[in-house]
């Protein structure tokens, strides 16, 4: 059997260290495989046709929703396959606005990416509800005051579980119990999460989850969708056509009873058939995790004695390996740029996360983010290539 690393042999033989897993993951070859597989052997169109194709692309598409609920403590009958985080939030924020036009507030944080900000403030434009931003500490990265914002006005709390940006975990399970408690609903964007954290709808008793494949080792197209029991049944689809509607004249229509209400046109399954493959995958992975945390804390370490460089919520250890950095000194494109000189692909920018930046006061930042396709000794080449930068521009 080949060890973690060897699954992605490809990226070793270009000698890229590749960080910016935060931002989508490389692919396993084991995913590659079955994708290659699906395409010659299986494609068609699912839930179409009763020829042999349509069929197992049928039971291919039905094996990753049954697997995807597994991988978060779910019943299949909630899990929803869209096609993006930002999609399936932006379905749910239309979905909301004709199932509770009434709604009088909602509460976000300001660490949210803009897919998990954007549809709620439309939202609560489009319904006159207040829309409250909970603060973020800047030394620890942690959202603050939700116990006193998330009152009994309120009707929704859309969280990040984890920053795209500080990486910093958020304490989602006690924001849904609290919310709960206020008659909220809670819907918990678990794109950066999925990859780092065992995830456990029961657990947490959210709402609703969502999380994009293309970060959890599978590729770009697909996304998971969890809805609570008591709550899909009341939503109606705000995406329609194909594949799910019970009934169409030319004057009505209505939709299948179960969750298959909320995937109209045709399915992304070669997408699906990556993401089961890569969730199995993904689960045998989990004694390496302890390997990625450690390359990633050595780094820290190193970063820690270099004063020039800042570390995002610096304060906190209740985070995922995932680092963002600015130095007053350079510029973070600059800093990307030297780094990729060096092989090393990272991320810089604002991230999709302006609310968060502005309230750090930053224009923009580096972002280190680890998968299981880094190692240890990758990272005296990270520190090398962060030096050189140093040398260059401030020495
Ligand atoms: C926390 C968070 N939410 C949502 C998204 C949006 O994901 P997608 O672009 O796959 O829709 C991202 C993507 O980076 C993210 O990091």
């Amino acid at each position: 059997m080949l060890s973690c690393r060897e699954q992605f042999s490809y990226l070793t033989d270009s000698d890229l260290i590749y960080l910016d897993n935060a931002a989508t993951s490389q692919l396993p070859i084991s995913v590659l495989n079955a994708q290659q597989q699906y395409w010659q052997y299986a494609h068609a169109n699912a839930h179409r046709g009763a020829h042999q194709r349509a069929r197992s692309a049928t039971e291919a598409w039905e094996r990753c929703r049954q697997t995807a609920a597994t991988f978060i403590g779910a019943n299949a009958a909630d899990v929803s396959l869209q096609t993006s985080t930002t999609q399936a939030l932006n379905h749910l924020a239309l979905m909301l606005a004709e199932q509770q036009p009434d709604l009088r507030k909602i509460v976000v944080s300001a660490a949210e990416h803009h897919a998990n900000w954007l549809p709620w403030q439309y939202l609560a434009q489009r319904c006159g509800a207040e829309f409250v931003v909970l603060p973020v500490a800047v030394e620890s990265g942690e959202i603050q005051q939700w116990q006193q914002l998330i009152d009994s006005d309120t009707d929704l709390v859309a969280i990040t579980h984890v920053s795209n940006v500080s990486g910093v975990i958020n304490p989602v399970e006690e924001i849904c119990r609290h919310a709960h408690k206020q008659g909220a609903r809670v819907i918990v964007d678990a794109a950066q999460s999925a990859a780092h954290l065992a995830l456990d709808v029961d657990q947490l008793q959210c709402d609703a989850l969502v999380f994009s494949a293309h970060k959890v080792y599978a590729p770009v197209g697909v996304a998971v969708m969890y809805l609570a029991a008591d709550w899909w049944p009341q939503l109606t689809p705000q995406i329609r056509g194909g594949g799910m509607v019970a009934q169409v004249t030319p004057f009505s229509a209505s939709w299948l009873p179960d969750i298959h209400r909320f995937e109209a046109g045709t399915p992304n399954v070669a997408a699906a058939v990556g993401l089961t493959n890569a969730l199995q995958w993904f689960a045998e992975q989990a004694p390496h995790q302890a390997q990625v945390e450690q390359s990633f804390n050595w780094l820290q370490q190193q970063l820690a004695q270099r004063p020039w460089l800042q570390r995002v919520a610096a304060n906190t250890s209740r985070r995922i390996p995932l680092l963002s950095l600015y130095c007053e000194s350079i510029h973070s494109q600059d800093l990307a740029f030297m780094l990729d000189e060096a092989g090393i692909a990272v991320r810089a920018g604002q991230h999709c996360a302006q609310p968060l930046l502005q309230q750090l006061g930053l224009s923009s930042v580096v972002r280190l983010s680890w998968g299981l396709n880094n190692r240890d000794d990758d990272m005296q080449r990270v520190v090398d290539a962060l030096d050189q930068a140093y040398q260059l521009f401030i020495e």
